[in-house]
């Protein structure tokens, strides 16, 4: 009897508690979103930007970006373009072909590969030759067609991240990354 009783006042203890929580719950209100309120604040206040941003310029017009984002993707293409170097680990045997070089200062003619570096070839005859990233990378290597003819019209880069059209037409290259393309004389250690 006495157990019964306790049970049904259990019971009816918990169901009110659980309506309690529920009505709580339900009064509360759901919180706004006003993730949107903040997007349209910040484009009205935010200086206009280069490069394409959400939002940006998107009220009152929404083309600047746009035209932006093709500008540069125009950019990048033509820095691709400039970047296209080769590779001379891919030239099959049979199609190596040997060429002689003049080195100036060392007094001496090589033959040298044209899957070899102008660089190598020199420093594999045991000649003191600067050099320091062997990637193109920095100007260490640098020597000069002789003649200071285009260097373009005798060697190829595999990778040139240091010198302009302007130099390498002046007869510059970079010694650890050019490779033969015909005969001809080199002044190493001159940098432009
Ligand atoms: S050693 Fe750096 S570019 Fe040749």
């Amino acid at each position: 009897m006495v157990t019964t009783l306790g049970v049904t006042l259990g019971l009816g203890v918990t169901l009110l508690f659980v309506v309690l929580h529920l009505a709580k719950g339900s009064s509360k209100p759901p919180a706004e979103d006003i993730a949107q309120d903040v997007l349209e604040h910040r484009a009205s206040t935010v200086p206009e930007t280069d490069f394409p941003e959400p939002y940006n310029r998107s009220i009152g017009g929404g083309g600047g970006a746009g035209a932006v984002a093709g500008g540069a993707e125009s950019e990048l293409e033509d820095g691709e373009e400039e970047d296209d170097g080769f590779d001379p680990d891919a030239i099959a045997d049979d199609d190596v072909e040997y060429y002689e070089i003049e080195y100036v200062k060392e007094g001496e003619t090589i033959e040298v590969a044209s899957n070899e570096s102008i660089l190598d070839a020199g420093v594999d005859e045991g000649w003191d030759l600067p050099y320091a990233c062997q990637q193109g990378q920095c100007v260490s290597c640098s020597g000069r067609v002789a003649d200071g003819e285009d260097a373009a019209e005798y060697i190829r880069h595999s990778n040139n991240e240091s010198l302009g059209d302007a130099e390498i037409e002046e007869g510059y290259m970079l010694t650890c990354t050019a490779h033969p393309t015909a005969s001809f004389s080199i002044e190493t250690d001159e940098t432009p």
